[in-house]
């Protein structure tokens, strides 16, 4: 624990010189994170050659504003992507492209305003509440908070865009997706050679639990809208409503499968690993652990729950820093169309282009004290002054995530009940290492000690 009000929290020390072609292969493997040097974290932009073709990194914000905006139809889903994602979540809103993405995204829309968050505000916080009470109900202190977070975040789902639950415990699913992320969500060398590759060995059996539960999700709400019960109006009413224009047609079966286990996918686990880091970064800091209990203890029951989120600053300053640091999609990746120009560098067809947040975040030339945690940045009065395209842990322009307002708000109502509750602390001796598998996560999980801080009766 540090007493400091700012500390650097774990990552890669950046390279001095670039890896080898096969020492760039073993580490894009091993932990992708590792591999960048520290002209990563000083440029705007480095082009590099690999087996696959040529390219770039862009830290440049205009360079950013470039391909998430002002040129985004010039700059489509890579292939690398696609490759880790497309087994799970077929076609669904988050990999698809052109019309088809448009007519998803139209029709999911609705399900995000802020109106539509407000309204889900009581039910986030009827989820966090069960989830503080099954942690005080453990016998054991000892837990794993990033398998904790998970829960928590499936439970937030289950109270809100899957109003009726879905088919199966939230421990198995967040078992299913860490089997995925180790099988058929690791990047291989035939994937950056640019080869077919079959399913790994495991994968097979994780997709077809996928399959079946989420088939399962689907056929218990048809049973329900059959029976002429009306459906709650959430993210499975509106994809089993939505029709072509054209043809008056349904969804396909396999395009609602793909979104029904993006929007599960998508929607718990990078919530769960931003409150992981979070909660690790609070451990870390007497300074803002202390700031966060005296915020949450004077304002968690003191109005109404629509607008607790108004009332926590500092909370969801800690989170956004967390953001920063730690940005859940660390690497976000495009092919370009066609030639283009970004930060000086001639952008070829076909090349793939990056912009990693986990760089971006940590710029030498854009940020401040890049490495240390300080969340002062993000209070009200500093946050403006913030370069919209040097933090972008939610993306930016038309494929920006369809669910920001809706995690930025279930994470500071989560987070403000948890620290209302429980005080975490590291286990002691272990060491915290930050690995990109699909997302950015504490390798091999995170142990703390929950210390209740408060009685049993008093909530
Ligand atoms: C802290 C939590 C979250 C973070 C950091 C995050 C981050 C992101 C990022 C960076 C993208 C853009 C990917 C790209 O441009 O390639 C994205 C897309 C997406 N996110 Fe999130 N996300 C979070 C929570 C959620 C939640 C709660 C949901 C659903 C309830 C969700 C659903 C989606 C979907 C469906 C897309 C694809 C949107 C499209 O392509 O139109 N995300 N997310």
């Amino acid at each position: 624990m540090i007493a400091a009000t700012a500390f650097r929290p774990p990552a890669p020390q950046p390279r001095e010189t670039p890896l080898g072609l096969f020492g760039w292969l073993a580490a894009v493997r091993r932990n992708p994170i590792e591999t960048w040097t520290q002209a990563h974290y000083e440029r705007p932009a480095i082009v590099s050659w690999r087996p696959s073709g040529k390219r770039v990194l862009v830290s440049d914000p205009a360079g950013v504003r470039r391909i998430f905006l002002d040129n985004a139809a010039n700059y489509r889903k890579d292939d690398l992507q696609l490759r880790l994602l497309r087994p799970q979540r077929g076609n669904g809103i988050l990999t698809a492209e052109a019309d088809e993405w448009r007519a998803q995204r139209r029709l999911l829309a609705p399900m995000f305003t802020p109106r539509q968050i407000g309204a889900f505000a009581p039910a986030m916080a009827e989820a966090a509440r069960q989830s503080v009470e099954r942690l005080r109900r453990r016998d054991d202190r000892e837990i794993d908070v990033l398998s904790e977070m998970a829960r928590l975040a499936i439970e937030m789902l289950n109270h809100t865009l899957f109003s009726s639950g879905l088919s199966c415990e939230a421990d198995e699913y967040r078992l299913a997706m860490t089997s995925y992320f180790n099988t058929v969500g690791r990047i291989s060398i035939l994937d950056l050679l640019g080869l077919p590759r079959p399913i790994p060995r495991g994968g097979r059996a994780v997709l077809n639990w996928f399959c079946r539960t989420i088939d399962e999700t689907i056929s218990a709400r048809r049973k329900l809208i059959a029976s002429g019960v009306t459906p709650p109006r959430d993210v499975l009413t509106l994809l089993l409503e939505m029709r072509d224009p054209e043809t008056g047609q349904g969804m396909p079966e396999d395009v609602l499968r793909s979104n029904t286990v993006t929007f599960i996918g998508a929607g718990h686990e990078n919530t769960a690993n931003s409150l992981t880091w979070a909660l690790y970064l609070l451990s870390q800091s007497h300074h803002w652990r202390d700031r966060v209990e005296a915020e949450v203890d004077a304002k968690l029951n003191a109005g109404p729950k629509e607008t607790l989120v108004d009332r926590l600053p500092v909370t969801k300053a800690v989170l956004d820093e967390a953001l920063r640091l730690y940005p859940p999609s660390a690497i976000l990746t495009r092919t370009a169309i066609s030639a283009d120009e970004i930060a000086g560098t001639r952008i070829e067809p076909g090349m793939m282009v990056t912009v990693a947040p986990f760089v971006l975040h940590r710029h030498r030339k854009l940020w401040d004290r890049p490495d240390e945690f300080d969340p002062t940045r993000f209070l009200p009065g500093n946050r403006e002054r913030i370069d919209r395209f040097a933090y972008i842990p939610f993306g930016f322009g038309p494929r920006v995530c369809i669910g920001m307002s809706f995690a930025l708000h279930e994470t500071i109502v989560a987070l403000a009940h948890l620290t209302y509750a429980f005080r975490f602390e590291l286990k002691h001796g272990h060491v915290v290492r930050p690995v990109h598998r699909i997302t950015l996560r504490p390798q091999g999980g995170l142990p703390m000690i929950l210390q209740p801080r408060r009685p049993t009766n008093e909530v």
